[in-house]
């Protein structure tokens, strides 16, 4: 068992998924009405989709950004954002949500792997800019004025996350790691906690039933992210160690 971490010198590495947003009312990817049942995520979310249909994928991403206006953060982001702010020690938020429910509910601090739905990525200056509520092939980017370069800021399937240095040295060097509302099928994501493990880490699961990857974890705590996540964020604000 490692040692309690509950001082300034401790650091926790939280990975949110799409169950941490469920209870928001965003659709999962793979749940049994989730998002990938009704669409094929290779004819959304790869570079090669976008080449083929480009109108398909802006169609997509755009309802999903004007979703976002109708959804509010739900208690496990505004406790999430509670752990960061009065914990002593080091919390380090990396989701692979492209909402914004984490910074909506208080976090200061997110790492977007997956990028985000508010951005837009530029094919010609290579820009990263915010994205207008809509945007398609007709759209100048803001930047270098041109037409016709603009993508959403996502990181599809064939593509290197984002910000992997850094989530590499706070996964060597935390002291718990948590996965919250994640099914563990998407690598180089699925693979944190075995890396965490790897350099010492404690591992514990929030999710509403055991991913694929519950055999990895030492602890699991069953149940919707916004009941099981408070009561964690009470543990350790209250100096449980792990
Ligand atoms: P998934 O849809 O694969 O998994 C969602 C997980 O959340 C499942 O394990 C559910 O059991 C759990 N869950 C659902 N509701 C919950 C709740 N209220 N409380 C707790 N847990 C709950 O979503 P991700 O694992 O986030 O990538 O998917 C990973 C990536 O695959 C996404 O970032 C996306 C997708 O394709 C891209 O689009 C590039």
């Amino acid at each position: 068992m490692p040692a309690p971490i509950n001082d300034a010198s401790a650091r926790i590495v939280i990975l949110t998924g799409a169950g941490a947003s469920a209870e928001s009312g965003l659709q999962t990817f793979r749940d049994s009405d989730g998002l990938w049942e009704g669409h094929d995520p290779m004819e959304i979310a790869t570079p090669e989709a976008f080449a083929r249909n480009p109108q398909r994928v802006y169609r997509f991403y755009n309802a999903r950004r004007a979703q976002l206006e109708q959804v509010q953060p739900n208690s496990a982001h505004r406790e999430i954002a509670r752990l960061q702010d009065a914990y002593p020690g080091d919390v380090f938020l990396v989701t692979q949500n492209v909402d914004n429910l984490h910074e909506r509910g208080g976090s200061a601090q997110v790492c977007h792997m997956h990028g985000e739905l508010g951005r837009m990525l530029c094919l010609n200056c290579c820009a990263r800019l915010p994205a207008p509520q809509a945007f398609d092939a007709q759209t100048v980017c803001p930047k270098c004025m041109a037409p016709g370069g603009l993508r959403p800021d996502i990181v599809w399937f064939g593509e290197v996350p984002y910000n992997m240095p850094s989530i590499g040295s706070k996964l060597a060097a935390c002291d718990l790691f948590i996965a919250i509302g994640t099914s563990g099928v998407v690598y180089p994501a699925a693979g944190f906690v075995q890396e965490a493990r790897a350099h010492g880490a404690y591992a514990i699961e929030v999710n509403k039933a055991h991913s694929d990857l519950a055999p990895a974890f030492h602890e699991h705590r069953v149940g919707n992210a916004t009941e099981q996540v408070a009561l964690l964020v009470e543990e350790l604000l209250s100096g449980a160690s792990f």
